[in-house]
Protein backbone atom coordinates (compact mmCIF):
# COMPACT_ATOMS: atom_id res chain seq x y z
CA UNK A 1 0.00 0.00 0.00
CA UNK A 2 1.19 3.44 -0.77
CA UNK A 3 1.36 6.35 1.53
CA UNK A 4 -1.59 8.85 1.08
CA UNK A 5 0.76 11.45 -0.39
CA UNK A 6 4.82 11.64 -1.57
CA UNK A 7 6.94 14.49 -1.67
CA UNK A 8 9.29 13.32 -4.16
CA UNK A 9 12.63 14.21 -4.95
CA UNK A 10 12.53 17.90 -3.20
CA UNK A 11 15.47 19.09 -1.56
CA UNK A 12 14.87 18.76 2.12
CA UNK A 13 16.70 21.30 4.03
CA UNK A 14 16.14 21.16 8.02
CA UNK A 15 18.61 23.15 10.73
CA UNK A 16 21.22 20.70 10.21
CA UNK A 17 21.22 19.01 7.01
CA UNK A 18 20.79 19.04 3.43
CA UNK A 19 19.61 16.21 1.26
CA UNK A 20 17.68 15.11 -1.82
CA UNK A 21 14.92 12.29 -0.30
CA UNK A 22 11.30 11.07 -0.99
CA UNK A 23 8.77 12.01 2.21
CA UNK A 24 5.81 9.88 2.48
CA UNK A 25 2.71 11.09 4.55
CA UNK A 26 0.05 9.24 6.43
CA UNK A 27 -2.50 10.51 8.26
CA UNK A 28 -1.19 14.13 8.42
CA UNK A 29 2.41 12.84 9.74
CA UNK A 30 5.46 12.30 8.18
CA UNK A 31 5.75 8.28 7.95
CA UNK A 32 9.17 7.62 5.83
CA UNK A 33 11.59 9.65 3.99
CA UNK A 34 14.02 7.65 1.75
CA UNK A 35 14.88 7.74 -1.82
CA UNK A 36 12.63 5.97 -4.03
CA UNK A 37 9.59 5.63 -2.27
CA UNK A 38 7.66 3.32 -3.69
CA UNK A 39 4.29 5.18 -4.98
CA UNK A 40 2.09 2.32 -5.08
CA UNK A 41 -1.31 4.29 -6.13
CA UNK A 42 -0.16 7.40 -3.33
CA UNK A 43 -0.57 10.63 -4.74
CA UNK A 44 2.66 12.87 -5.40
CA UNK A 45 3.67 15.96 -5.73
CA UNK A 46 6.74 16.39 -8.14
CA UNK A 47 9.66 18.49 -5.44
CA UNK A 48 12.36 18.12 -8.48
CA UNK A 49 14.74 21.54 -7.69
CA UNK A 50 12.60 22.66 -4.68
CA UNK A 51 13.79 22.98 -1.38
CA UNK A 52 11.57 21.13 0.76
CA UNK A 53 11.70 22.64 4.51
CA UNK A 54 9.44 22.26 7.60
CA UNK A 55 6.65 24.93 8.01
CA UNK A 56 8.19 28.06 9.22
CA UNK A 57 6.35 28.90 12.74
CA UNK A 58 5.70 32.71 13.75
CA UNK A 59 5.54 32.71 17.34
CA UNK A 60 4.88 36.59 17.40
CA UNK A 61 1.51 37.84 15.92
CA UNK A 62 -1.17 39.86 16.85
CA UNK A 63 -4.67 38.74 14.96
CA UNK A 64 -8.15 40.70 15.79
CA UNK A 65 -6.12 42.34 18.48
CA UNK A 66 -7.82 45.31 20.40
CA UNK A 67 -4.91 48.12 20.44
CA UNK A 68 -4.59 51.81 21.16
CA UNK A 69 -8.10 52.74 19.91
CA UNK A 70 -8.06 49.95 16.81
CA UNK A 71 -8.18 46.95 16.29
CA UNK A 72 -5.99 44.70 14.17
CA UNK A 73 -6.96 44.97 10.46
CA UNK A 74 -5.89 40.93 9.91
CA UNK A 75 -8.12 38.54 11.94
CA UNK A 76 -7.28 34.73 12.38
CA UNK A 77 -9.36 33.94 8.73
CA UNK A 78 -7.10 36.26 6.49
CA UNK A 79 -3.69 36.13 8.99
CA UNK A 80 -3.51 32.67 8.59
CA UNK A 81 -4.89 33.07 5.23
CA UNK A 82 -1.65 34.83 4.38
CA UNK A 83 0.54 33.22 6.56
CA UNK A 84 0.26 29.55 4.90
CA UNK A 85 0.71 31.55 1.50
CA UNK A 86 4.15 33.35 3.24
CA UNK A 87 5.09 29.60 4.02
CA UNK A 88 4.53 29.83 7.70
CA UNK A 89 2.36 26.91 9.29
CA UNK A 90 1.90 27.28 12.73
CA UNK A 91 1.72 30.55 14.39
CA UNK A 92 1.92 31.59 17.98
CA UNK A 93 -0.92 34.45 18.73
CA UNK A 94 -1.32 36.92 21.72
CA UNK A 95 -4.85 37.05 24.29
CA UNK A 96 -4.73 39.92 26.48
CA UNK A 97 -5.73 39.79 29.85
CA UNK A 98 -8.32 42.61 30.71
CA UNK A 99 -6.90 44.92 34.00
CA UNK A 100 -8.28 43.22 36.57
CA UNK A 101 -9.62 40.55 34.34
CA UNK A 102 -8.75 36.50 35.04
CA UNK A 103 -6.52 35.06 32.30
CA UNK A 104 -9.22 32.22 31.86
CA UNK A 105 -11.68 35.13 30.75
CA UNK A 106 -8.56 36.20 28.17
CA UNK A 107 -7.61 32.71 27.26
CA UNK A 108 -11.30 31.75 26.35
CA UNK A 109 -11.92 34.79 24.03
CA UNK A 110 -8.64 34.38 22.26
CA UNK A 111 -9.88 30.68 21.74
CA UNK A 112 -13.36 31.95 20.30
CA UNK A 113 -11.44 34.62 17.70
CA UNK A 114 -9.63 31.33 16.11
CA UNK A 115 -11.30 28.30 16.78
CA UNK A 116 -12.38 27.24 13.04
CA UNK A 117 -11.42 30.02 11.59
CA UNK A 118 -7.81 29.27 11.28
CA UNK A 119 -5.84 28.01 7.85
CA UNK A 120 -2.64 26.80 9.76
CA UNK A 121 -2.36 25.51 13.59
CA UNK A 122 -2.33 28.13 16.36
CA UNK A 123 -1.01 28.38 19.97
CA UNK A 124 -1.45 31.26 22.21
CA UNK A 125 0.93 33.20 24.89
CA UNK A 126 -0.80 35.03 27.33
CA UNK A 127 -0.09 39.10 28.08
CA UNK A 128 0.01 39.35 31.74
CA UNK A 129 -1.12 43.13 32.28
CA UNK A 130 -2.02 42.39 36.31
CA UNK A 131 -0.67 39.91 38.60
CA UNK A 132 -1.53 40.66 42.20
CA UNK A 133 -0.76 37.50 44.41
CA UNK A 134 -4.29 36.04 44.01
CA UNK A 135 -3.71 35.51 40.72
CA UNK A 136 -0.47 33.95 40.19
CA UNK A 137 -1.96 30.35 40.25
CA UNK A 138 -4.39 31.13 37.07
CA UNK A 139 -0.68 30.97 35.36
CA UNK A 140 -0.25 26.93 36.38
CA UNK A 141 -3.72 26.49 35.10
CA UNK A 142 -2.93 27.94 31.96
CA UNK A 143 0.37 25.83 31.39
CA UNK A 144 -1.35 22.57 32.27
CA UNK A 145 -4.13 23.57 28.97
CA UNK A 146 -0.85 24.30 26.78
CA UNK A 147 -0.38 27.82 27.13
CA UNK A 148 2.88 28.45 28.66
CA UNK A 149 4.57 31.51 27.76
CA UNK A 150 3.64 35.11 29.48
CA UNK A 151 4.11 38.06 27.57
CA UNK A 152 4.57 41.28 30.09
CA UNK A 153 5.66 44.41 29.13
CA UNK A 154 7.91 47.03 30.52
CA UNK A 155 6.58 49.47 28.18
CA UNK A 156 2.79 51.51 27.28
CA UNK A 157 2.31 52.80 30.48
CA UNK A 158 -1.47 52.74 31.74
CA UNK A 159 -2.26 50.35 28.78
CA UNK A 160 0.37 46.96 29.65
CA UNK A 161 2.91 47.57 31.71
CA UNK A 162 3.99 45.55 34.69
CA UNK A 163 6.37 47.31 37.46
CA UNK A 164 9.20 45.00 38.45
CA UNK A 165 7.18 43.59 41.42
CA UNK A 166 4.29 42.31 38.85
CA UNK A 167 7.56 41.22 36.36
CA UNK A 168 9.37 39.14 39.41
CA UNK A 169 6.01 37.43 40.75
CA UNK A 170 5.36 35.98 37.17
CA UNK A 171 9.23 34.91 36.54
CA UNK A 172 9.32 33.32 39.86
CA UNK A 173 6.20 31.51 39.44
CA UNK A 174 7.60 30.09 35.72
CA UNK A 175 10.27 28.19 38.02
CA UNK A 176 7.29 26.29 39.55
CA UNK A 177 5.07 25.88 36.65
CA UNK A 178 7.34 25.11 33.58
CA UNK A 179 6.22 28.12 31.98
CA UNK A 180 8.35 31.23 30.47
CA UNK A 181 8.29 34.78 30.38
CA UNK A 182 8.48 37.04 27.47
CA UNK A 183 9.14 40.43 27.59
CA UNK A 184 8.34 43.67 25.94
CA UNK A 185 11.99 45.21 26.89
CA UNK A 186 11.16 49.19 26.54
CA UNK A 187 11.80 51.81 29.59
CA UNK A 188 7.97 53.14 28.90
CA UNK A 189 8.69 55.76 32.04
CA UNK A 190 11.41 57.17 30.07
CA UNK A 191 9.76 57.04 26.54
CA UNK A 192 6.63 58.89 28.19
CA UNK A 193 8.55 61.80 29.45
CA UNK A 194 10.28 61.89 26.06
CA UNK A 195 6.91 61.79 23.99
CA UNK A 196 5.31 64.31 26.45
CA UNK A 197 7.82 66.74 25.87
CA UNK A 198 7.76 65.94 21.97
CA UNK A 199 4.43 66.49 21.79
CA UNK A 200 4.38 70.02 24.14
CA UNK A 201 7.32 71.52 21.78
CA UNK A 202 5.05 70.63 18.92
CA UNK A 203 6.73 67.94 17.58
CA UNK A 204 3.30 65.55 16.00
CA UNK A 205 5.03 63.92 13.04
CA UNK A 206 5.63 60.01 13.05
CA UNK A 207 9.38 60.41 13.01
CA UNK A 208 8.83 61.35 16.82
CA UNK A 209 8.18 58.13 17.51
CA UNK A 210 11.38 56.98 16.62
CA UNK A 211 12.80 59.58 18.05
CA UNK A 212 11.41 59.52 21.34
CA UNK A 213 12.38 55.89 21.99
CA UNK A 214 16.04 55.46 22.27
CA UNK A 215 18.17 52.73 21.74
CA UNK A 216 19.44 52.91 25.24
CA UNK A 217 15.66 52.69 26.40
CA UNK A 218 15.27 49.22 25.37
CA UNK A 219 18.83 48.18 26.06
CA UNK A 220 18.26 49.71 29.90
CA UNK A 221 15.08 47.35 29.55
CA UNK A 222 16.51 44.12 28.28
CA UNK A 223 19.71 44.28 31.18
CA UNK A 224 16.77 44.95 33.65
CA UNK A 225 14.93 42.20 32.65
CA UNK A 226 18.12 39.92 32.06
CA UNK A 227 18.43 41.11 35.99
CA UNK A 228 15.08 40.69 36.97
CA UNK A 229 15.41 36.79 35.47
CA UNK A 230 18.57 35.94 37.10
CA UNK A 231 17.16 36.72 40.24
CA UNK A 232 14.47 34.73 39.88
CA UNK A 233 16.62 31.71 38.34
CA UNK A 234 14.75 31.28 35.06
CA UNK A 235 15.29 31.64 31.07
CA UNK A 236 14.28 34.37 29.75
CA UNK A 237 12.96 35.32 26.13
CA UNK A 238 13.18 38.97 24.73
CA UNK A 239 10.36 39.77 22.02
CA UNK A 240 10.86 41.58 18.76
CA UNK A 241 14.63 42.88 20.13
CA UNK A 242 15.57 45.87 17.86
CA UNK A 243 18.49 47.23 19.03
CA UNK A 244 21.94 46.37 18.58
CA UNK A 245 22.76 47.49 22.01
CA UNK A 246 19.73 45.20 23.50
CA UNK A 247 20.87 42.32 21.79
CA UNK A 248 24.37 43.16 24.13
CA UNK A 249 22.77 42.85 26.74
CA UNK A 250 21.58 39.23 25.65
CA UNK A 251 25.04 37.71 24.16
CA UNK A 252 26.60 38.79 27.80
CA UNK A 253 24.07 37.11 29.67
CA UNK A 254 24.63 34.13 27.62
CA UNK A 255 28.05 34.49 27.61
CA UNK A 256 28.07 34.13 31.48
CA UNK A 257 25.78 31.17 31.55
CA UNK A 258 21.90 32.54 31.80
CA UNK A 259 19.51 31.17 29.73
CA UNK A 260 18.88 34.50 27.41
CA UNK A 261 16.94 34.77 24.33
CA UNK A 262 15.99 36.65 21.94
CA UNK A 263 13.64 37.27 18.39
CA UNK A 264 14.09 39.83 15.94
CA UNK A 265 11.69 40.41 13.07
CA UNK A 266 12.75 41.08 9.32
CA UNK A 267 11.21 45.20 9.49
CA UNK A 268 14.81 45.60 11.95
CA UNK A 269 16.86 43.94 9.31
CA UNK A 270 15.11 45.05 6.17
CA UNK A 271 13.77 48.83 7.40
CA UNK A 272 15.23 51.83 9.01
CA UNK A 273 14.50 55.23 10.71
CA UNK A 274 14.60 56.87 7.37
CA UNK A 275 11.68 55.33 6.30
CA UNK A 276 10.18 57.44 9.29
CA UNK A 277 11.40 60.32 6.97
CA UNK A 278 9.53 59.57 4.50
CA UNK A 279 7.04 62.73 3.16
CA UNK A 280 3.81 63.68 4.71
CA UNK A 281 1.95 60.87 6.93
CA UNK A 282 3.59 57.86 5.33
CA UNK A 283 6.40 57.61 7.97
CA UNK A 284 3.18 56.12 9.94
CA UNK A 285 2.95 52.77 8.02
CA UNK A 286 6.38 52.11 10.40
CA UNK A 287 4.89 53.29 13.28
CA UNK A 288 5.73 49.73 15.59
CA UNK A 289 7.54 49.56 19.32
CA UNK A 290 10.31 49.12 19.52
CA UNK A 291 11.01 51.54 16.79
CA UNK A 292 13.34 51.45 13.27
CA UNK A 293 16.45 51.95 13.84
CA UNK A 294 19.39 53.98 12.16
CA UNK A 295 21.18 52.27 9.28
CA UNK A 296 23.92 49.85 10.60
CA UNK A 297 22.12 48.70 13.20
CA UNK A 298 20.89 45.77 10.98
CA UNK A 299 24.11 44.90 10.32
CA UNK A 300 24.45 43.81 14.03
CA UNK A 301 21.17 42.05 14.03
CA UNK A 302 22.51 39.97 11.33
CA UNK A 303 25.95 39.27 12.80
CA UNK A 304 23.58 38.03 16.16
CA UNK A 305 21.93 36.26 13.91
CA UNK A 306 24.83 34.42 12.26
CA UNK A 307 26.30 33.65 16.18
CA UNK A 308 23.21 33.00 17.51
CA UNK A 309 23.44 36.10 19.99
CA UNK A 310 19.54 35.99 18.70
CA UNK A 311 17.57 32.67 17.42
CA UNK A 312 14.55 33.53 16.24
CA UNK A 313 13.05 35.77 13.76
CA UNK A 314 9.29 36.35 14.17
CA UNK A 315 6.95 39.00 12.64
CA UNK A 316 5.37 40.96 15.25
CA UNK A 317 2.51 40.87 12.53
CA UNK A 318 0.36 43.43 13.82
CA UNK A 319 -1.60 45.40 10.98
CA UNK A 320 -3.35 48.45 10.98
CA UNK A 321 -4.70 50.31 7.71
CA UNK A 322 -3.40 53.36 6.88
CA UNK A 323 -6.89 54.73 6.29
CA UNK A 324 -10.06 53.01 7.69
CA UNK A 325 -10.93 50.15 6.14
CA UNK A 326 -14.44 47.93 6.76
CA UNK A 327 -14.88 50.09 9.74
CA UNK A 328 -11.72 49.32 11.32
CA UNK A 329 -9.86 52.65 12.51
CA UNK A 330 -6.32 52.82 11.02
CA UNK A 331 -2.98 54.76 11.43
CA UNK A 332 -5.06 58.15 10.73
CA UNK A 333 -5.94 58.05 14.07
CA UNK A 334 -2.56 59.69 14.93
CA UNK A 335 -2.59 62.33 11.82
CA UNK A 336 -2.18 65.31 14.44
CA UNK A 337 -0.22 63.22 16.73
CA UNK A 338 2.25 60.52 16.65
CA UNK A 339 1.73 59.03 20.25
CA UNK A 340 -1.80 58.17 19.08
CA UNK A 341 -0.59 56.16 15.48
CA UNK A 342 -1.39 52.18 16.09
CA UNK A 343 1.64 50.84 16.81
CA UNK A 344 2.24 47.62 14.46
CA UNK A 345 2.97 46.48 11.03
CA UNK A 346 1.97 43.52 8.57
CA UNK A 347 4.34 40.44 7.85
CA UNK A 348 3.08 37.81 8.59
CA UNK A 349 3.29 36.76 4.84
CA UNK A 350 6.73 38.15 3.65
CA UNK A 351 8.87 36.81 6.52
CA UNK A 352 10.01 33.29 4.82
CA UNK A 353 10.74 34.99 1.66
CA UNK A 354 12.78 37.79 2.74
CA UNK A 355 14.88 35.68 4.85
CA UNK A 356 15.02 32.94 1.92
CA UNK A 357 16.40 35.80 0.27
CA UNK A 358 19.02 36.44 3.03
CA UNK A 359 20.14 33.23 1.89
CA UNK A 360 20.39 33.59 -1.76
CA UNK A 361 22.43 36.55 -0.72
CA UNK A 362 24.64 34.57 1.25
CA UNK A 363 23.74 36.38 4.97
CA UNK A 364 22.68 33.28 6.20
CA UNK A 365 23.09 29.11 5.04
CA UNK A 366 19.91 27.75 3.96
CA UNK A 367 20.38 25.43 7.45
CA UNK A 368 20.44 28.79 9.66
CA UNK A 369 17.06 29.94 8.11
CA UNK A 370 15.57 26.54 8.82
CA UNK A 371 16.83 26.96 12.27
CA UNK A 372 15.80 30.93 13.49
CA UNK A 373 12.19 30.51 11.19
CA UNK A 374 10.98 27.17 12.43
CA UNK A 375 13.85 24.23 14.19
CA UNK A 376 14.14 27.00 17.19
CA UNK A 377 10.77 29.02 17.76
CA UNK A 378 9.73 25.04 17.69
CA UNK A 379 12.20 24.23 20.71
CA UNK A 380 11.68 27.57 22.61
CA UNK A 381 8.03 27.79 22.60
CA UNK A 382 7.47 23.70 23.28
CA UNK A 383 6.37 22.51 20.02
CA UNK A 384 9.43 20.08 19.04
CA UNK A 385 9.41 17.39 17.39
CA UNK A 386 6.64 17.47 16.25
CA UNK A 387 6.65 21.28 14.68
CA UNK A 388 9.98 22.20 13.34
CA UNK A 389 11.04 19.25 12.36
CA UNK A 390 11.38 17.46 9.10
CA UNK A 391 11.28 13.47 11.00
CA UNK A 392 8.99 10.48 10.95
CA UNK A 393 6.30 10.86 12.92
CA UNK A 394 6.54 15.24 12.87
CA UNK A 395 3.37 16.81 11.37
CA UNK A 396 3.99 16.86 7.84
CA UNK A 397 4.00 20.64 7.65
CA UNK A 398 6.10 21.25 4.73
CA UNK A 399 7.15 24.12 2.40
CA UNK A 400 8.43 23.76 -1.18
CA UNK A 401 10.38 26.61 -2.27
CA UNK A 402 11.25 27.69 -5.75
CA UNK A 403 14.52 29.02 -5.21
CA UNK A 404 14.80 29.70 -9.02
CA UNK A 405 11.59 31.77 -9.40
CA UNK A 406 11.93 35.47 -8.50
CA UNK A 407 9.30 37.18 -6.48
CA UNK A 408 8.30 40.41 -5.99
CA UNK A 409 6.28 42.11 -3.35
CA UNK A 410 2.99 43.76 -4.03
CA UNK A 411 0.67 44.25 -1.73
CA UNK A 412 -2.38 43.69 -4.38
CA UNK A 413 -0.93 40.19 -4.63
CA UNK A 414 -0.74 38.96 -0.90
CA UNK A 415 -3.98 37.97 1.45
CA UNK A 416 -3.38 40.23 4.15
CA UNK A 417 -6.26 42.72 5.17
CA UNK A 418 -4.09 45.65 5.02
CA UNK A 419 -3.59 48.53 2.57
CA UNK A 420 0.10 48.60 2.15
CA UNK A 421 3.26 46.60 2.70
CA UNK A 422 6.19 47.91 4.30
CA UNK A 423 8.46 46.25 1.41
CA UNK A 424 6.50 47.19 -1.78
CA UNK A 425 8.44 46.77 -4.79
CA UNK A 426 11.08 44.49 -3.16
CA UNK A 427 12.36 41.89 -5.31
CA UNK A 428 13.28 38.39 -3.70
CA UNK A 429 15.43 35.68 -4.97
CA UNK A 430 13.05 32.93 -4.33
CA UNK A 431 8.93 31.41 -4.36
CA UNK A 432 7.33 30.02 -2.18
CA UNK A 433 5.31 27.43 -4.21
CA UNK A 434 3.64 24.63 -2.19
CA UNK A 435 2.37 24.39 1.78
CA UNK A 436 1.11 21.50 3.21
CA UNK A 437 -0.20 21.96 6.91
CA UNK A 438 -0.31 17.95 8.57
CA UNK A 439 -0.44 17.08 5.15
CA UNK A 440 -3.27 18.94 3.69
CA UNK A 441 -2.54 21.43 0.45
CA UNK A 442 -3.21 25.07 1.55
CA UNK A 443 -0.96 26.31 -1.37
CA UNK A 444 -0.80 24.90 -4.61
CA UNK A 445 1.74 26.58 -7.19
CA UNK A 446 1.55 30.12 -5.22
CA UNK A 447 -2.53 29.96 -5.04
CA UNK A 448 -4.04 29.39 -1.70
CA UNK A 449 -6.34 26.29 -1.94
CA UNK A 450 -6.95 25.38 1.43
CA UNK A 451 -9.95 25.64 4.39
CA UNK A 452 -9.73 28.39 6.45
CA UNK A 453 -11.07 25.80 9.21
CA UNK A 454 -8.30 23.36 9.17
CA UNK A 455 -6.00 25.05 11.62
CA UNK A 456 -6.11 23.42 15.44
CA UNK A 457 -5.11 24.55 18.53
CA UNK A 458 -1.55 23.77 19.81
CA UNK A 459 -1.11 22.48 23.31
CA UNK A 460 2.80 23.13 24.30
CA UNK A 461 4.81 21.45 26.57
CA UNK A 462 5.92 23.02 29.67
CA UNK A 463 9.67 23.55 30.64
CA UNK A 464 10.68 23.82 26.65
CA UNK A 465 13.76 25.02 27.64
CA UNK A 466 15.01 22.81 30.10
CA UNK A 467 14.29 20.34 27.21
CA UNK A 468 16.07 22.22 24.47
CA UNK A 469 19.53 22.56 26.63
CA UNK A 470 19.40 19.50 27.77
O1 LIG B 1 4.32 47.92 17.66
C1 LIG B 1 4.05 46.79 18.06
N1 LIG B 1 5.03 45.99 18.35
N2 LIG B 1 2.78 46.40 18.18
C2 LIG B 1 2.32 45.20 18.73
C3 LIG B 1 2.33 45.18 20.22
C4 LIG B 1 3.63 44.68 20.75
O2 LIG B 1 4.23 45.37 21.56
O3 LIG B 1 4.06 43.60 20.41
ZN1 LIG C 1 5.66 44.08 22.36
ZN1 LIG D 1 3.91 42.14 19.33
Amino acid sequence: MGYDLIVKGGTITTATDTYVADIGIEKGKIAAIGTNLAVDGSKTIDAKGMRVIPGGIDVHTHLDMPFMGATTADDFVSGTTAAACGGTTSIVDFAIQKRGGSLREALDTWHGKAHGKSAVDYAFHMIVVDLPESRVKEMDKLVDEGVTTFKLFMAYPGIFMSDDATIFRAMSRTKENGGMVCMHAENGGVIDVLVQKALAEGKIEPKYHALTRPMSAEAEATRRAIALAEMAGVPLYIVHLSAGDAMEEVRRARERGHPAFAETCPQYLYLSYEDYEKPGFEGAKYVMSPPLRPKGNEERLWKGLQNNWLQVVSTDHCSFCMKAKGGKIGKELGKKDFSKIPNGAPGIETRMMLLWDAVAKGRITANRFVDITSTTPAKISGLYPRKGSIAPGADADLVLIDPKKKHTIRCKNLHMNVDYNPYEGVTVAGSIRDVLVRGERMVDGGRFVGRTTHGRFLKREPKALERMLS
